[in-house]
Order: C-alpha cells, then sequence, then structure tokens
C-alpha cells in the first residue's frame, strides 16, 4: 500500500452521499477533498466546482456524477471532467476501499 493513506471506513460515506476531508498538501495548503459513495465506488475530487468554487459534496451524486448545489454544473466522479455542454475540470485522486477501509494516493 505504498503511497496510499487510510481515510476512513467505507461505511462512514453515505450511499449516494458524501463526507469531507481536509488534506495538507505541500504545495496548496489545507485543502478539502470531497468522498463520493455512489451504489458500488467511491471517488474522491477536490470539493471545489470548476464553477464558482461551490461546495461539491454538498451536491447530488446520481449514477456516476454529482451535480454542483450552487449552479447544477454536472461533473463525472470519475474524471472530474464537467459533462457538456458544461466545461470545466476538477482534480480527482485515486481510491482504493480494502476489507473495509478507503485508501486515497494523495501525492
Ligand atoms: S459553483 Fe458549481 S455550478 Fe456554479
Amino acid at each position: 500500500m505504498e503511497n496510499w493513506t487510510r481515510v476512513c471506513a467505507l461505511e462512514d460515506i453515505p450511499r449516494l452521499g458524501s463526507r469531507v476531508l481536509l488534506h495538507r498538501d505541500p504545495d496548496e495548503g489545507e485543502i478539502a477533498i470531497a468522498l463520493f459513495r455512489t451504489q458500488g465506488e467511491v471517488f474522491a475530487l477536490r470539493n471545489r466546482c470548476p464553477h464558482r468554487g461551490g461546495p461539491l459534496a454538498d451536491g447530488i451524486v446520481h449514477d456516476r456524477h454529482v451535480s454542483c448545489p450552487l449552479h447544477g454544473l454536472k461533473l463525472n466522479l470519475a474524471s472530474g471532467e464537467a459533462v457538456a455542454p458544461d466545461t470545466g475540470c476538477v482534480r480527482t485522486y485515486p481510491v482504493r476501499v480494502e476489507q473495509g477501509l478507503v485508501h486515497l494516493r494523495l501525492g
């Protein structure tokens, strides 16, 4: 599990919901990462909408997407890319779930 950081238990993230993790990045300082749980997967994205910085963790999770709570921009949870006709992209982080524990690669 080199370079992977255990962040929480899978059960700590509500299904079709999210949880926010604060991380101290060496370049950017403290940043918020949103962990999203769909019906069968977990995704991690920077908790900042590329439109005007809305808190993505407060958005609605549907399929493999989240809709920003402020103006409805729809993002692909796997790629962090906005779904056309919207544009923009948010940083994503690799996720592993093993034995009920969620790990992120934060480097
Ligand atoms: S801030 Fe997210 S859609 Fe505007």
